[in-house]
């Protein structure tokens, strides 16, 4: 074997140094990323709550159908549209009265969990450093140092608290939002709740814009320029935001084909109350 000469050793010693160091640094990475989010559990379904088609099927009628608004008013409003008493039959065959609020929950439960499927970030979690690409793992890493951690955390990256939107500056003023929404104020009438909105969970978030409660905002990139600016008081600059947007692409997860479009719904027009 030929012998290196010395200054190749060495060369080849720096760059092994840094290999070494490049991957303790991602190995750091990820046991902190694992501290700050979890995974999706592999089977959604519980004892409790099993995810049965029949259930599933019903919950995406529920979520979609656009005769309920009001919760007092949509057993009633259920109860008078003939199509859906055999649905809720088959959902809940058990129950001589499978018609309540609780079965509502359960079954747009069902079909909430199967719209939340595993994401690229997922695996990372699960400790496969493949499963990100570079340039999210530098996003997620600003995602973290930024601060937005601070709300978007846990299995949703996000979805877990209320949190004034506008913290350092009116949200309005940069998402130009025009009527502006008071956000929880509006139903609990409590000062301290005034421009509070439940967190975004960050799950699929590429698949979803417009954003924020009242689509204000058409891309992702855009969004998270006013999230760091109006919660933070950051400016971040083009590549940040590109890194950013890398890693938020890494939560989408595949959708099962047919569960993302408007599904057929129970037929029947709302039989008139007596
Ligand atoms: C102080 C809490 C807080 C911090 C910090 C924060 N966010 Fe948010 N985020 C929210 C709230 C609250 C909403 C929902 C606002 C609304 O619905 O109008 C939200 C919404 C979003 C949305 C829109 C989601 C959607 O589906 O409409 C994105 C994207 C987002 N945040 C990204 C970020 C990023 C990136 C950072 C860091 C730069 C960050 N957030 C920091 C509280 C926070």
């Amino acid at each position: 074997m030929a012998k290196l000469p010395l200054y190749a050793a060495g060369i080849t010693a720096t760059f092994t140094t840094l290999l070494i160091a490049a991957a303790a640094e991602d190995a750091a990475l990820l046991k902190q990323a694992q501290g700050i989010f979890q995974p999706l559990p592999k089977h959604m379904a519980t004892a409790e709550f099993p995810i049965t088609r029949e259930r599933v099927e019903l919950g995406r009628s529920l979520f979609f159908d656009p005769r309920l608004p009001d919760e007092k008013a949509v057993i009633d409003r259920l109860a008078r549209i003939p199509g859906y008493a055999p649905v809720f039959k088959a959902a809940f065959p058990d129950e001589p009265q499978p018609m309540t609020l609780r079965n509502i929950a359960t079954a747009v439960g069902a079909y909430e969990r199967m719209l939340v499927t595993p994401s690229p970030f997922d695996a990372y979690l699960a400790g496969n450093q493949e499963a990100l690409p570079p340039a999210a793992k530098a996003g997620l890493e600003k995602f973290i140092n930024t601060g937005c951690v601070a709300c978007h955390n846990g299995v949703g990256v996000g979805g877990g608290m209320y949190q004034k939107f506008g913290v350092v500056e009116d949200y309005w003023k940069a998402t130009g939002s025009d009527p502006i929404d008071k956000g929880r104020f509006d139903v609990t009438k409590d000062p301290n709740d005034l421009y509070v909105f439940r967190v975004a969970s960050l799950r699929n978030v590429a698949m979803t814009p417009p954003y924020f409660h009242d689509g204000s905002v058409a891309t992702l990139p855009e969004a998270v320029k006013v999230m760091a600016r109006v919660q933070l008081g950051v400016n971040l600059d083009d590549a940040d935001i590109r890194d950013i947007v890398a890693f938020l692409q890494s939560l989408t997860g595949e959708l099962p084909a047919n569960f993302a479009t408007a599904p057929v719904l129970p037929s029947g027009a709302v039989v008139p109350a007596k």
